[in-house]
């Protein structure tokens, strides 16, 4: 293969309360990431997003910048407080304004739009009615979706519902290093979870019953990803095939005090696609399940028409004596991203294998990138040779797994601009393009001229010679 299949996606992304800013503009209400941000030691350095990339007032420049790049698809969230500043009720339309402005623009642009509903600025206002652990949450979110499609929909096809439930529920919800900053207890969690995956369902829903074209409807969750570290070896794909789909060998007392129970892919997609919660998880929880209530499932489990997958990284396993998934540490000294990171490029090869084999759904690449430290070098460029190299390698990578049949439509670069990198504040710069913080300026990082090189040829210039 030297090239992406035809109908390839290529694309870059962003999220709402990341890039907009104007977050107390224009009747928003406040999400629960404005008020993390104000609580004392929680963010780096204790920076927000109240004007981050100050998209909201130079979108139409940003789209400008994204048609220069030449870049076919832009996936972006829309910020449920913005929309409905109680999260239900009154319509705020100055913000659902934005995003209709924000959809001609990117048109006029040729630009596809990709909207996810959800990521992450869930409105204060319901948090202080419970949040996702009221039984009425699923119901909310869909009256929200609703208003989105019926606004967006005669322009918009392509539908993300959550963006990554493991981290707002995992990271938010259990370990409290994301907003809204709680440490529920597994019971809560699994509650607040359960509730998520039946918004996500109604969501499906709603979009089927209201758009005025044809939707293409996925979600966008965390690929928990794990690479063998011998593909020769049957057993230990089957060790990676384990570790990404069965519950972990701990016992009950000890997943109530874990706090990684919701990190893994099975627990949110079984449900959601598979129709039920897997088994093994079922009994290692065990008391602490949530109520399900009949019919739950069926809401839950609706037919979606692409798995959306955020990969940034994998866990290299092998085979232990008896069979099962044993963790092997990456290489001493080995890549790393400047979060840390592990540089593992088979993920994007393992990722969309293993979770197509059970899920049997085309696949998206809705994230994958990297931080890297980056500035405005003297000559006024930005180079970010870390960048080139990791994208290409993970990208042979996903090149690989389509040559070997892996049903993949496309690929989001994060992201299209550095950005407010949540709870690591503007420190990580993940962006294709440059942000200055302090004058708004942007600048194309030599990845952004090399990637737009990349997918104008769709994909030749990395896949060409191997
Ligand atoms: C993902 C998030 C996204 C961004 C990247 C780096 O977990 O979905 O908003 O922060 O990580």
């Amino acid at each position: 293969m030297n090239s992406f299949p035809d109908q390839f996606t290529w694309g870059a992304a962003a999220a709402a309360y990341q890039i907009e800013g104007a977050a107390f503009e224009d009747g928003k209400g406040a999400s629960v990431w404005d008020m993390f941000c104000r609580r004392p030691g929680r963010v780096y350095k204790g920076q927000d997003g109240s004007v981050a990339c100050d998209h909201y007032h130079r979108y139409r420049e940003d789209v400008a910048l994204m048609r220069d790049l030449h870049v076919p698809a832009y996936r972006f969230s829309i910020s449920w407080p913005r929309v409905l500043p109680a999260g239900t009720g009154n319509v705020n339309p100055k913000g659902l304004d934005f995003y209709d402005k924000l959809v001609d623009e990117l048109l006029a642009a040729k630009i596809t739009p990709w909207v996810t509903l959800f990521h992450w600025d869930y409105p204060q206002a319901l948090y202080l009615r419970g949040g996702w652990l009221n039984r009425d949450s699923p119901e909310w979110f869909a009256n929200y979706a609703q208003v989105v499609v019926e606004k967006l929909s005669d322009r918009v096809t392509n539908w993300m519902t959550l963006n990554e439930p493991q981290c707002f529920i995992g990271l938010g919800h259990q370990r409290d290093l994301h907003a809204p900053g709680d440490k529920l207890g597994l019971h809560e969690v699994l509650v607040a979870a359960h509730h998520t995956l039946l918004a996500h369902g109604r969501a499906v829903q709603a979009i089927r019953a209201v758009a005025k074209r044809k939707p293409w409807v996925g979600w966008a969750v965390v690929g928990c990803t794990s690479i063998p570290e011998d593909e020769a070896k049957p057993a230990d794909v089957s060790a990676a095939r384990q570790a990404m789909f069965s519950a972990p060998k701990k016992s009950h007392e000890e997943v109530l005090i874990s706090d990684d129970t919701v990190f893994n892919n099975a627990w949110w997609a079984d449900a959601a696609i598979l129709g039920q919660y897997p088994s093994d998880f079922v009994t290692l929880f065990g008391d602490s399940m949530p109520k399900i209530a009949d019919g739950d499932l069926k809401t839950i489990a609706q037919p979606l028409d692409f798995y959306g997958v955020n990969i940034y990284q994998g866990s290299l396993v092998r085979a232990g004596a008896d069979g099962a998934p044993q963790g092997v540490d990456q290489p001493v000294g080995g890549p790393h991203t400047t979060y840390d990171w592990p540089v593992t490029p088979a993920c994007l090869y393992w990722g969309p294998k293993l979770l197509q084999e059970r899920y049997k759904l085309p696949i998206v690449i809705t994230e994958n990138g990297l931080a890297s430290m980056d500035w405005v070098a003297a000559n006024n460029t930005v180079p970010d040779a870390f960048r080139i190299d990791f994208l290409t390698r993970y990208l042979r990578e996903l090149g690989r797994a389509i040559s070997d049949g892996v049903d993949v439509r496309g690929y989001f670069q994060w992201s299209i601009m550095d950005n407010f990198e949540w709870n690591e504040g503007y420190k990580q710069r993940f962006g294709l393009v440059h942000v200055d913080y302090a004058t708004q300026k942007r600048t194309p990082k030599q990845s952004a001229h090399w990637y737009r090189e990349l997918m104008a040829s769709n994909g030749r210039t990395i896949l060409g010679n191997t």
